[in-house]
């Protein structure tokens, strides 16, 4: 059954948008899930862009443990930027992480400029929520089987005030939301190169839609093409 979209503020749900880039292949890294820039500086300067409009930034665990990121601002031009549209001077980050499996060593906990939130469920044992309580600003407990992301998102918006959330993957984070009907936007850049590989990750992993009928309608509303890569903006739903 096709999954009902939820847009922007119903439900007291925040406006949510992924970004990534992918290869021409739809992989967001090869099979080895090693981080790779392989996309060029305009699609850098496009995700601090988009950082720069949002309340909060989100990841998941796998991401924030194999490759460099502190899913920062991006500079003082972008902080800037925010306070002029009336945002926070830094926004929120946000890992997703079912059972609290993160690396307490990787490196977005070495960076304390803005509040680091963790959004776990039932699934992860005492030890690690308390050691997450310790590493963390916020740990929330959403779901008890696997993680809520509808009740998840309504409470970042209540507690946090996080009324534009930004998902910046990876496969398995994107495929959740996707399925549980909470994107209103979708922003891929479109790189000449392909990784191939059957287990490297796509820009929605999870379990997937069975049918065409219950696959989620895209409707383009902007496509900018740089040198040889796209930057295509879709709106969930027709
Ligand atoms: N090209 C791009 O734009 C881009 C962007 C981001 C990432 N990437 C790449 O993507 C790869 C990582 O993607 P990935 O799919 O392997 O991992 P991921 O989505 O970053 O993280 C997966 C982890 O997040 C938690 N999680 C995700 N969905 C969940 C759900 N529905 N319920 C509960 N927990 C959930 C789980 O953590 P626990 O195991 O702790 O439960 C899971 O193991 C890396 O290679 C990274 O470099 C590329």
């Amino acid at each position: 059954m096709r999954t009902s979209v939820k847009r922007r503020g119903q439900g007291g749900l925040p406006f949510v948008f992924l970004n990534a880039a992918i290869t021409a292949d739809g992989k967001l890294a090869p099979a080895t899930r090693h981080f790779m820039a392989f996309a060029g500086q305009r699609d850098r300067q496009h995700l601090f862009e988009l950082r720069a409009t949002a309340d909060a930034v989100m990841s998941g665990a796998r991401t924030v443990d194999l490759s460099p990121v502190t899913l920062g601002t991006g500079g003082v031009q972008y902080r800037h930027a925010r306070l002029r549209e009336g945002l926070q001077e830094r926004h929120v980050r946000i890992i997703v992480s079912g059972t609290g499996s993160i690396d307490p060593d990787a490196k977005i906990f070495k960076d304390r400029s803005s509040p680091i939130i963790v959004l776990t469920s039932g699934r992860a044992p005492a030890a690690r929520l308390r050691k997450l309580r310790r590493l963390a600003d916020d740990v929330k407990v959403c779901g008890k089987k696997g993680l809520n992301f509808a009740m998840a998102l309504r409470w970042l918006r209540r507690k946090w005030q996080v009324k534009r959330l930004l998902c910046e993957g990876g496969g398995e984070v994107n495929g959740g939301l996707l399925e549980a009907g909470l994107v209103d936007e979708i922003h891929l850049t479109i790189a000449p190169v392909v990784f191939g590989g059957r287990k490297a990750p796509t820009l929605a992993d999870g379990s997937g839609f069975g049918r065409i009928a219950d696959a989620l309608p895209l409707t383009l509303k902007s496509m900018e093409r740089v040198g040889d890569e796209l930057f295509l903006v879709f709106r969930v739903g027709e």
